[in-house]
């Protein structure tokens, strides 16, 4: 959501804006804007809709080369996705451009006094009173080293909400400043040359060293005196330097016509490398990073789950797992829910956060809310350097790679993985299961990515039968037990990507309403359990499937090898390898993300950067 760049140092900024303006498309954007200063001048060029409408008017703007510069890409939030709202916003005079990711909350009393001057504004978005009390705040100064982050801080003292700040000022040749507050925001730093970016993915083609801005602090770049950072009231700040573990070629396409289908294919490496150090010669779970003390993680008596959209479903899956190995009560909630329902939390709650982009602006007040109470959080996260893990008593990364599809696919099996691996480790550290039973599950978490590879083997005709359901306008989904999560995986990547309506049932609720919107006709896809899971789950869905067809459904079934029992009711039966019942939604997951993908691409849609999302979403 948003995407910001920023660079100073030898090169033709243009060029390196873009480039990282490129590089963070997959946050998700509706318009896109840049801002060069030159001779004493700034130059801007914005437009709605994506970079390549940028980069035609640039084509014909002639902008003057420049060594410093800074570039946006818009999520809409306060005022439509038009040319006039895209960022950058300069200020009245001109001297001062400025972009910006999060919500101003105050910016209405904000506009109203900046109007109050005389100034007219000539956008709808709460980020122009910013370019407007910069200048002013700049003007009011006397000259000096660090003029320009001194108005910053001033103006961010005064702001409410969530910020990040980029500003040039044409009287500063050499300065680009920045200004952050519950939105992200790194420094990369390369050779004689700085870069800023909402993640490191605008500047990895650059330097792999980057420094880590923390909660309202002020970033100054000056061409020759480097990077110095402040807190909003001036005094310094230490930065923690960190080189980041991704490759440029991680996050480019590999030959895949989608980013979306490169990260399914890369689930095989992307669980063994989660799994990567965490299994102990033995058999026992080796978490050394968890920062928690065996005697907290003894004293848990409540788990919460929090996240938002896939992240949540990993951690409905989470549930079945940790609950069955620990037998510690476990409530899973959507973040955005969870701090408004008051729930009860002290110093024996673990409040597990699961993000991958560790920048989700609910699941973040979760885990404040989390904290305030007293509980002990443990982020699961992918991204580095992140605030959702930065905040956290303890965190265990997924180390799935760079995810930039908008739709979460390796991220989520990887999470689902993560989640496997901190129940097991609870389970050891309680001692309430014997090595050897550890050891078996370990044992087959060790199969998994093998597991994952098979599926993608014989995903042609999933392929097929994604083109067979282009035209669909309805499609469900049904499972019971670890199945149901996973339908509701299957319906979201549905919903996202081919804007079909889909939904994601319980088996068992089918009776009590959903079964009177199948027609002849419908399809419904049904996850089957294994027929090794107990209290005979697998009949029951397979009624289930029976129930459905018996009026006019058209069955799609995911079933374990060697399950003939689905056959006689089954249009079209997928495969996936026999798997532990609760490790299963690692496999059974697999086929859908591939169908969604298929329909959409079918539809002539945009998998990779879907209609109205945004990759990671640092708005409430
Ligand atoms: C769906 C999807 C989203 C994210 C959600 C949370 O494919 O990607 O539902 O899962 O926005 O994002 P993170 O995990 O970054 O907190």
């Amino acid at each position: 959501m948003c995407g910001i760049v920023g660079y100073v140092g030898p090169q033709d900024s243009l060029g390196v804006v873009l480039e990282g303006l490129r590089r963070l498309e997959y946050r998700g954007y509706d318009s896109a804007g840049v801002a060069v200063l030159a001779d004493g001048q700034l130059s801007t060029a914005k437009k709605a809709g994506k970079l390549a409408n940028l980069e035609k008017q640039l084509a014909e703007a002639d902008l003057p080369a420049a060594t410093i510069g800074i570039g946006h890409t818009r999520w809409a939030t306060h005022g439509g996705p038009t040319d006039r709202n895209a960022h950058p916003h300069v200020s009245a005079d001109g001297r001062v451009a400025v972009v910006h990711n999060g919500i101003i909350e105050n910016f209405v009393p904000l506009r109203a006094e900046v109007e109050a001057t005389g100034v007219e504004f000539t956008s709808e978005t709460d980020t122009e009173v910013v370019a407007h009390l910069l200048t002013a705040t700049y003007r009011a100064l006397p000259a000096g080293p660090d003029r320009l982050a001194e108005a910053m801080r001033a103006v961010s003292r005064r702001l409410e909400g969530a910020f990040t700040l980029v500003a040039t000022h044409a009287d500063e040749p050499d300065t680009i400043v920045a200004s952050r507050r519950n939105s992200p925001l790194v420094v990369g730093v390369g050779d004689g040359e700085y870069f800023l970016g909402s993640d490191v993915a605008a500047f990895i083609g650059h330097t792999r060293n980057a420094l880590e801005l923390g909660q309202d602090q002020v970033v100054e770049i000056d061409r020759t005196r480097g990077a110095t950072v402040t807190d909003f009231s001036g005094n310094r700040v230490e930065p923690t330097a960190y080189t980041v573990d991704w490759d440029a070629a991680a996050a480019e396409k590999g030959g895949y016509p989608w980013f979306m289908l490169k990260e399914i294919a890369e689930q095989p490496r992307a669980v063994a490398d989660t799994l990567l150090g965490r299994l102990g010669e033995s058999g026992e779970l080796v978490l050394d990073e968890v920062r928690l003390s065996d005697q907290e993680l003894r004293d848990i008596d409540k788990i919460f789950v929090v996240a938002c959209g896939t992240a949540f479903h990993a951690g409905l899956l989470a549930k079945y797992a940790i609950e069955h190995w620990t037998r510690i009560p476990v409530e899973v909630e959507v973040a955005s829910e969870f701090r408004y329902r008051d729930p009860v939390l002290d110093r024996s709650t673990l409040v597990v956060v699961i993000s991958q982009s560790g920048e989700t602006m609910d699941s973040l007040m979760a885990l404040r809310h989390a904290r305030d109470q007293k509980a002990r959080v443990l982020a699961i996260c992918n991204a580095n350097g992140s605030t959702i893990p930065r905040e956290s008593d303890a965190v265990l990364y997924t180390h799935a790679g760079p995810e930039v599809a908008v739709a979460s696919t390796k991220g989520f099996l990887t999470q689902v993985v993560a989640c496997y691996l901190v129940g097991l480790f609870l389970a050891q550290v309680r001692g309430v299961k014997y090595a050897d039973e550890i050891a078996a599950i370990v044992d087959d978490l060790r199969a998994l990515p093998d597991a994952v590879a098979r599926v993608l083997e014989q995903m042609e005709p999933v392929r097929e039968l994604g083109r067979s359901l282009a035209d669909a306008n309805t499609i469900l989904f049904l499972g019971r037990h670890v199945g149901f999560p996973v339908a509701l995986e299957g319906a979201l990547k549905l919903k996202e990507l081919a804007y079909i309506h889909a939904e994601g049932f319980a088996a068992g609720e089918l009776k009590h309403g959903p079964i009177a919107v199948i027609d002849q006709g419908t399809p419904v896809v049904v996850i089957v359990p294994s027929p090794r899971t107990r209290e005979s789950v697998h009949g029951k869905v397979v009624s289930n499937i029976q129930e459905v067809r018996a009026r006019g459904a058209r069955t799609i079934v995911i079933a374990e090898d060697g399950d003939d029992d689905v056959l006689p009711f089954a249009d079209h039966v997928i495969r996936v390898p026999r798997t532990p019942t609760l490790l299963a939604p690692v496999v059974t997951t697999v086929p859908l993300q591939v169908l969604a993908c298929e329909i959409a691409d079918t539809r002539g849609l945009d998998v990779d950067q879907p209609r109205n999302l945004a990759k990671s979403v640092t708005v409430e």
